[in-house]
């Protein structure tokens, strides 16, 4: 059976990075670990680590992207929560079969290996979840 390890991180989509940066690294005091443009997201992301998690600050860098229309529709703040799975297609196996709606029909595997899929935010109270198998 699939399970839900932890909390990986929580994105947040921003369009002002130093602005959201004075927040969330200024006045909370969360350490910076790494700011990164990555070019296959189309994103500038702030990588800021907390007790095993992290919460990651996403700027679109060009206006096509996915997370660039979501920005422009509508406007910055919470953009998914993401679960660390020991078995991801175990558990979108499991999803589909108790109907849950999933964005992505099979894993995508990013630059580092890990896999990644989304679950619609119709089938989980509106918010989007990503699931990701390191
Ligand atoms: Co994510």
């Amino acid at each position: 059976m699939p399970t839900i390890k932890a909390i990986n991180h929580v994105a947040v989509v921003v369009d002002d990075m130093e602005k959201s940066l004075s927040f969330w690294r200024d006045a909370l005091g969360i350490e910076l670990h790494e700011l990164r443009d990555v070019p296959a997201e189309k994103s500038q992301v702030a990588f800021l680590p907390l007790a095993g998690a992290e919460v990651e600050l996403v700027m679109p860098t060009t206006d096509d992207s996915g997370i660039a229309k979501y920005l422009a529709k509508r406007g910055p703040g919470m953009h998914h929560l993401c679960l660390e799975v020991d078995d991801i297609e175990g558990m979108m196996k499991e999803l589909k079969a108790k109907d849950i709606r999933l964005i992505n029909e099979e894993p995508r595997t990013a630059a580092d290996g890990k896999k990644y899929a989304f679950v619609h935010p119709e089938s989980t109270g509106g918010v989007l979840v990503e699931l990701y198998q390191l």
